[in-house]
């Protein structure tokens, strides 16, 4: 493809995607295919000979897009949100442009030093401890993904213990409403025990819990090695006690991670940021702003309070990677700050989205899907056939059919069938309850009002 050829190709994909973005609510948001469906539509074999881009186009609208299901509809209330905007998307764009691979400040300057300034702006904009920044002893790095982050905490602490340990013989902590990564990180970790502590009637880890098990397992001559809380579970965005929890952790000498994926675009507003209360006291931390910030997947940042034992964990040099300015010690090398050598240039899509939204317009929309998520809210407070599980710190409905779960599962169904909003049932316990996080991109009142006159329709009494 020569530059003229993208130029045109380009243009006509740009106009694509801004007629998708145009027509996204049209859409029925989850694809009525059946597994194979995609495939069979698709040749087995790669082509041998080169093909126009008009045919692949013609596949994509044909094939393809029929079978995608649409993140981006308004009345996307599912899982959490994975939100993106214009200039996510360009500045995206420019990253493949240019192609860089930033393993080293060496083999891009620009994109390890924008990367320095965007993770350092977010310090600020999140009332962040200042330690974090990169030109205090801590320092941020994005990433791909939340299980990302977690699984490096969990490998720098197990790493930080390690004298002589087994890491069979070592613990991982974290509540029973945690997300899995924590589970699954400290399985690849090589960690020999995690413990899931119970929560209190809010699903927040119970200290006294932590507590508890932690003389068990020193009692049982195993040893104690990370904590994971969490500023906003998955299942309900329950907020743990960080400060309490942080506490614990120094006495005992452990690692403690703080996952905040999807609430940590929330502390933007000054209004949340108790609930991050403690983080000064933390060695670690992690967030996704593409989740709630705009910025399309993938875009992950972690941040440690002291870098030593990261890149200790972290770094090993062969002779190919070796360069003047990292043996000055002057620069930052991202690859020594998680397990991936090679890496994309992320900060320019998180650059491009902080400066066009500015940070007042990221807390106008944040406010704005906080507000929808307590009208929705109280729609349900005052509907005698529905109750809410849980509170609503952030942007997530918790609530349930009061006949039980099976009119829960009955109604989330309906809800999901009508093809505009799109919701995730879930359970806690034996209790199943629906899920609404709103905060899509171009989701309006009028898009929880809709979703708001399903329920109230298909709620049977
Ligand atoms: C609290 C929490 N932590 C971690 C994750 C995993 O995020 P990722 O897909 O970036 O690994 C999620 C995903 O929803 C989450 O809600």
């Amino acid at each position: 493809m020569t530059p003229d050829e993208f130029r045109a190709a380009g243009s006509e994909l740009i106009e694509w995607i801004a007629q998708y973005m145009e027509t996204v609510e049209d859409h029925r948001i989850v694809p009525d295919v059946k597994p194979g469906e995609i495939i069979a539509g698709l040749p087995a074999t790669a082509p041998e000979a080169p093909e126009p881009f008009s045919s692949i186009v013609g596949d994509l609208n044909d094939i393809i897009m029929p079978g995608v299901t649409h993140w981006q509809s308004p009345g996307w209330f599912a899982y959490f949100p994975a939100n993106t905007s214009g200039p996510g998307i360009l500045g995206d764009l420019v990253s493949s442009g240019l192609g860089q691979q930033g393993m080293l400040w060496a083999t891009s300057p620009a994109a390890t030093e924008l990367e320095m300034v965007v993770v350092d702006w977010l310090v600020d904009l999140l009332g962040l401890p200042p330690a974090w920044r990169t030109t205090g002893p801590g320092g941020g790095v994005i990433q791909m993904s939340a299980s990302d982050a977690t699984h490096t905490a969990l490998v720098v602490a197990r790493h930080a213990k390690r004298a002589g340990i087994p890491s069979g013989d070592m613990v991982a902590y974290t509540s029973s409403q945690a997300h899995s990564s924590i589970e699954k990180g400290a399985n690849v970790a090589g960690y020999g025990h995690v413990r899931l502590i119970a929560v209190d009637d809010d699903y927040a880890m119970s200290p006294a819990g932590l507590e508890s098990a932690l003389v068990a397992d020193r009692a049982a001559g195993l040893t104690p090695a990370f904590v994971g809380s969490a500023v906003g579970t998955t299942g309900t965005t329950a907020v743990d006690p960080v400060r309490r929890i942080g506490e614990i952790a120094r006495r005992e000498g452990i690692w403690h991670h703080v996952d905040a994926a999807y609430a940590g675009t929330a502390m933007i507003c000054e209004e949340f940021r108790h609930h991050q209360d403690g983080l000064e006291i933390v060695d670690s931390y992690t967030f996704n702003p593409h989740k709630w910030m705009f910025t399309n997947f993938d875009c992950n940042v972690f941040y440690v309070a002291d870098r030593e034992p990261l890149i200790d964990a972290m770094s090993i040099t062969p002779p190919y990677l070796r360069n003047r300015a990292s043996d000055s010690g002057d620069v930052i090398d991202y690859r020594d700050w998680h397990v991936p050598l090679g890496r994309r240039f992320r900060a320019l899509k998180l650059w491009f989205v902080l400066r066009s939204y500015g940070a007042e317009g990221i807390r106008h929309h944040v406010r704005e899907h906080v507000r929808l998520a307590r009208l929705l809210e109280s729609r349900v407070g005052a509907d005698d056939r529905l109750e809410m599980v849980a509170p609503t710190p952030f942007a997530l409905v918790s609530f349930r059919h009061r006949s039980g779960n099976d009119a829960t599962l009955a109604l989330a169904e309906a809800i999901n069938r009508s093809g505009h909003s799109y919701v995730t049932p879930s359970q806690i316990d034996d209790v199943s309850f629906i899920r609404v996080s709103i905060g899509q991109t171009s989701t309006a009142e009028r898009h929880v009002e809709q979703l708001w006159d399903l329920i109230a329709t298909e709620a049977r009494s």
